[in-house]
């Protein structure tokens, strides 16, 4: 299965989406990750530490693909609208992060009018300030609403990415108190994307 993440802005979690969701599938099948972001976010995370999953850059791809059960592509933001019908070919699931707030909302509606008519994505919210907020719920209702494919839950905000990005592992691996309840998270996304 090849897994693209794409985003409409930076910031949303697009690097650190793609390394967990590779992270979840490594569990259970040979998994890389593909930098596709010129600014090499992943490629940086896993030289610092050690992530469970390979990793390598667009280049290299197209040789080591075929050793690997899934790809997760990372991409850069703001890919240009020309850009996305190729991308939407390239992958069996499209994943687009986006924080709660109302200008990541935005500028994703307003990439989304881009894409081509029965384009298969899911938009994932992203970094989603804890409860009492109901900021990622009341999201999810909004693009719903649009008519938008929307997954029915959230990646919650926690500390502890800032920390496995220092460190160059995954959240469960952070050391942090909340690691592994953030981990959660990505367990629920990569059941889904798994379809079990
Ligand atoms: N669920 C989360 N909770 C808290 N911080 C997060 C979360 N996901 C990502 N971040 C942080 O947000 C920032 C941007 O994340 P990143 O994955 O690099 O986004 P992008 O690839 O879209 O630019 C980083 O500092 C990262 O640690
Ligand atoms: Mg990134």
């Amino acid at each position: 299965m090849i897994v693209t993440i794409l985003g409409f802005k930076g910031g949303i979690g697009k690097t650190t989406t793609a390394v967990h969701l590779a992270a979840y599938l490594s569990q259970y099948d040979k998994t890389l990750i593909v930098d596709g972001d010129p600014n090499r976010s992943a490629s940086s995370w896993a030289g610092r530490g050690k992530l469970p999953c390979d990793l390598c850059d667009e280049q290299s791809a197209i040789k080591l693909a075929k050793s690997y059960e899934h790809i997760v592509i990372d991409t850069k933001a703001r890919p240009e609208p020309e850009d996305l019908e190729a991308l939407l070919k390239g992958c069996d699931k499209l994943i687009l992060p986006t924080t709660p707030d109302a200008l990541a909302l935005d500028a994703l509606i307003l990439m989304l009018k881009a894409m081509p008519q029965g384009a298969n994505y899911n938009i994932l919210l992203n970094i989603v300030p804890p409860k009492p907020s109901k900021m990622g719920e009341e999201a999810i209702k909004f693009l719903e609403d649009a008519g938008l494919q929307v997954y029915p839950f959230v990646i919650r905000r926690f500390t502890a990415y800032q920390r496995a990005a220092l460190k160059g592992v995954t959240v469960y691996e952070s050391g942090d108190r909340m690691g592994k309840i953030a981990w959660s998270d990505y367990q629920r996304l990569g059941r889904e994307v798994l379809n079990v």
